[in-house]
């Protein structure tokens, strides 16, 4: 059915022609943990050399929670919107307190660090630990808009849920780390905002809104 297609021949695409992004060297959680925190609102482009010395200066979750908050701060200088910094800081010492410096592998307690939501929750549990959870963020909702033509709007909490739930029901079997990512990859280097690359898209064949003609007005989304 095309729900196997899309997860399979995604999947495929994704083995075939993945970007080498720094943090797909690691399946350190906390490594993990903050390319999502700085991916959020930044590209990938801008993210690379912020990463990379983010790391290279806290290469544990304990150095980042021991570490003064104004160094913190400095580094992330130019990536803007600084109270992911100041989040970011602030769990890694509640994961020093709670769980020994060991980024926690269930949902709850996950989710209870600050500046984890959803999506940041899903993509660690699936990411690091390779769980079978949805990490829906919007490339991830443009993207199955699209191909199962989903016409509600994308700023309501209940096409969110939908979302989720079938983001999670896609997910292969032992998979969830490399298939998230696909999906992620898809909605950056093919199916983009403006002008998809649909030609070159892996799963085109059974995209409902290529085959409908309205892959321009996907997703549907209302202002505010
Ligand atoms: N955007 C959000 N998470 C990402 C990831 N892991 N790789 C590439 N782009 C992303």
């Amino acid at each position: 059915d095309s729900k196997a297609y899309f997860s399979m021949e995604l999947l495929d695409w994704y083995d075939r022609s993945k970007r080498d992004l720094p943090w797909r060297r690691y399946r350190d959680p906390y490594y993990i943990w903050v390319s999502e925190i700085m991916l959020q609102q930044t590209r990938v482009d801008t993210v690379i050399p912020y990463f990379q010395r983010f790391i290279e200066r806290f290469p544990s979750i304990t150095d980042l929670a021991e570490a003064p908050e104004e160094d913190v701060l400095k580094l992330w200088e130019g990536l803007g919107y600084y109270s992911r910094a100041r989040n970011l800081q602030a769990a890694a010492r509640q994961v020093v307190e709670r769980h020994g410096g060991v980024v926690p592998n269930d949902k709850e307690a996950v989710s209870a660090l600050k500046g984890v939501g959803p999506y940041t929750t899903g993509a660690i549990l699936s990411i690091a630990y390779n769980q079978p959870q949805p990490a829906v963020d919007g490339n991830v909702m443009r993207v199955l808009s699209r191909y199962f033509l989903i016409e509600e709007d994308i700023m309501k909490a209940k096409t969110r849920s939908i979302m989720e739930e079938l983001a999670a029901e896609l997910i292969p079997h032992g998979r969830a780390s490399d298939f998230n990512q696909a999906l992620m990859e898809l909605g950056a280097l093919v199916c983009t905002p403006k002008s998809p690359c649909c030609l070159t898209c892996p799963v085109m064949e059974y995209c409902a809104a290529r085959l409908e003609g309205v892959v321009d007005e996907l997703p549907v989304k209302s202002k505010a």
